[in-house]
């Protein structure tokens, strides 16, 4: 057991986790279910993660809900998702009310049926006062799709006079990703003990921290957050720089 007490209040909470949540196909398997079970499962989890993010203190999470890849997965299962995705969105605005947790999404979330998209405006809208904790769920998601929209539209930008060609930086490029708003993640999870980043905030996670536990996606608890910001208080982040007190060389 983890603790939020336990928790050094004198060393940074990350500010922005993001979570890879993999594994609720194989969550269901386990027990003989089918894998909608493990997908209902792993839908339930996001109020308890939320809650433990609040009580961290931790500003930001975003949740890799789909991909653009996921569309590849068999039709019912694609269906299923959309349906859980609709149900969490009208069942939970008022636990996000409740928590001041503000819904926020990134992805080509144009591109998804009609009555999940109607549910996703709602529920954005009817949470955008809140303030202790934005969620973003990524809905259609591809981290090359996001640069692929950026560049697009800087190129119209340039076409149209707005920006000239020479003075495009790293941070044109951050200010024209979904992202924008938002500060990088600081630390990035991924369940279930795969180690890859599954095209997933390519840009955004240069930087960040990663925290890969074996733990099933439904599986993992308010307990398994906390132990993963204990393990991001114990490193040093140095973005490139050299050691602060390197052994004399
Ligand atoms: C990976 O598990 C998970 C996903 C493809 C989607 C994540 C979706 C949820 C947690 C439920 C819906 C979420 C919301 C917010 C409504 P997997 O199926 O790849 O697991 P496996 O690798 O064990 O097969």
């Amino acid at each position: 057991m983890s603790p939020s007490s336990d928790l050094k209040p004198e060393v940074t909470v990350p500010r922005h986790i993001a979570i890879i949540m993999d594994g609720n196909g194989r969550w269901a398997r386990e027990r003989g279910w089918p894998r909608l079970k493990g997908h209902e499962q792993g839908a339930r989890n996001v109020e308890t993660i939320c809650e433990a993010c609040i009580e961290a203190g931790v500003e930001y999470l975003t949740l890799y809900a789909f991909s653009t890849e996921n569309w590849k997965r068999p039709a019912h299962e694609v269906a299923g998702l959309m349906m859980l995705l609709e149900r969490f969105l009208s069942e939970k605005v008022a636990m996000m009310n409740r928590n001041g947790v503000r819904l926020a999404t990134v992805g080509r979330t144009q591109d998804l049926p009609g009555p999940a998209r109607k549910r996703l405006e709602r529920a954005i809208e009817e949470t955008s006062g809140n303030t202790r904790l934005t969620l973003t769920l990524a809905l259609n998601y591809g981290g090359r799709d996001e640069i692929v929209d950026a560049v697009r539209s800087i190129a119209a930008e340039v076409r149209s006079g707005g920006i000239e060609p020479q003075k495009i930086d790293a941070q044109t490029i951050a200010g024209h990703l979904y992202t924008h708003a938002m500060p990088d993640p600081d630390l990035l999870i991924r369940t279930s003990g795969e180690m890859r980043l599954s095209n997933f905030l390519l840009w955004q996670l240069s930087y960040t921290e990663i925290h890969v536990t074996r733990k099933f996606w439904p599986d993992f608890g308010s307990e398994d957050l906390f132990a993963a910001i204990a393990d991001f208080q114990t490193r040093e982040r140095r973005y490139g720089a050299a050691e602060e007190n390197p052994v004399a060389s």
